[in-house]
């Protein structure tokens, strides 16, 4: 009789594990029923939750200024804008990321370029990025992939070394560190996503973060019609943007969520420590080594490595069918594909395609690999999104047994 449970044999898991999310109480209705109350639903000015969110949740992250957005995208938009970064420049951007990381770049009429990903921390290498700087390069996207750090050390030295702006995407990784400093303020800037899914949640929104007062002079004035920071003074100064600003309500929600987020990264940490610990000795499973740098690791989802060869052959994807099966809630790590193995960039194969028209520059993305990327999406990444490591540590025991069953079980897989 078949064991595993994707032959007809019993699941593993028979119960929810982790918490719903966005995790809620009665804090964000009363939020939100005070703003409705008071009649100040846009968002800005001396006593406003927008303001009070910048400054929160800037201070959070060790930076001395946020300025919030509509979404993750717009806050990528409007940091390539303060860049610098103008129609046909050449930005950096990571091979393995939600799209979004790489088409805020196509929004402003400029030119992506993917490099290839370090598989200690699954962002940008170091040595990828140094190998395609051109004098076209004008900016890089970083992500923190899952949450866990980028090497930032290697990546503020290319920075250095070539005068290239970093904007960190950091719509992971709310609370995450390198060395002693939070992520989003090590870069020129930061940008972070606050929809409802990530670990810090708001229906919809994104803030930058920047230490430096003359790129949030920029980023206010792209986020808010062209007109100029200094608050109230908004003469205006830039044409070509549009209204990113976030709504009074969105702010107000954040506030409640900021306050729970520290607890939150606790728990999460102290669950899937123990489950790297419990899955170590699997053969075939490697948990990141996680480096001493990474002094805060705050995950959106958790990413983890799967040897085929060391797991009698068997293909990554088998064993994901596998483990689901049994009740495990695991998919694809490092955020799936490739990103320019979308249609998208497969089809802009001329340099007349919307929205990359630039004449004498073009990049054929059909041409673009990189070999760590695709190795890592299509054998090797496997993740579990962080809602599963909010509720008890004996989820971690389910999620153990259940992949020690399938190991044991390996000759029902064949
Ligand atoms: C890495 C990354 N960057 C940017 C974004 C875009 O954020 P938003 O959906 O808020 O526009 C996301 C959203 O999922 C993301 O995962």
């Amino acid at each position: 009789m078949a064991k595993l449970a994707i032959n007809g044999g019993d699941k593993a898991v028979n119960r929810n594990m982790g918490r719903e999310w966005p995790i809620r109480d009665e804090n964000e209705e009363k939020a939100l029923i005070e703003v409705i109350k008071s009649a100040r639903w846009w968002g800005g000015g001396e006593g406003s939750k927008v303001w009070e969110f910048e400054d929160a949740f800037a201070k959070y992250q060790d930076a001395k200024y946020g300025v919030t957005t509509n979404s993750g995208t717009q806050a990528l938009i409007c940091a390539l804008k303060a860049a610098g970064v103008e129609p046909c420049d050449e930005v950096l951007v990571p091979s393995l990321s939600f799209f979004a990381s790489a088409t805020c770049v196509l929004f402003i009429n400029a030119i992506p370029v993917f490099v290839d990903v370090d598989p200690n921390t699954y962002g940008p290498s170091a040595e990828s990025m140094e190998a395609v700087i051109t004098e076209r390069t004008k900016a890089a996207v970083i992500v923190h992939n899952g949450g866990y750090p980028a090497n930032m050390d290697a990546i503020v030295e290319v920075s250095r070394k070539h005068d290239l702006p970093i904007i960190e995407d950091c719509a992971h990784a709310h609370a995450s560190e390198w060395r002693g400093t939070r992520v989003g303020a090590i870069g020129h800037l930061g940008a972070f996503s606050l929809m409802a899914g990530k670990s810090l949640a708001g229906g919809e929104g994104g803030i930058i973060l920047t230490n430096h007062p003359e790129l949030r002079e920029k980023l206010y004035a792209y986020m808010d019609l062209g007109r100029w920071v200094e608050r109230p003074d908004k003469s205006i100064r830039l044409p070509s943007t549009s209204n990113f600003r976030m709504p009074e309500w969105t702010a107000a929600v954040l506030l409640t969520q900021l306050s729970k987020l520290d607890e939150q990264v606790e728990i999460r940490e102290r669950n899937f420590t123990y489950l790297a610990e419990g899955l170590k000795d699997i053969d075939g499973i490697e948990p990141f080594e996680r480096d001493p740098r990474v002094t805060r690791w705050s995950i959106y989802y958790w990413n983890f490595k799967y040897i085929q060869e060391k797991f009698d052959g068997i293909p990554r994807d088998k064993f994901l069918a596998a483990i689901g099966a049994e009740g495990v809630p695991a998919s694809v790590g490092a955020h799936g594909r490739p990103i320019y193995q979308n249609p998208l960039f497969q089809s802009m194969t001329d340099g007349k395609t919307w929205p990359v028209k630039c004449p004498d520059h073009y990049i054929d993305y059909t041409k673009t690999h990189c070999p760590e990327a695709e190795r890592i999406f299509k054998t090797e990444a496997i993740c579990i999104s962080h809602r599963y490591f909010l509720g008890d540590i004996s989820d971690m025991d389910l999620i153990i047994d259940a992949v020690k069953k399938v190991r044991a079980n390996t000759d029902e897989l064949r």
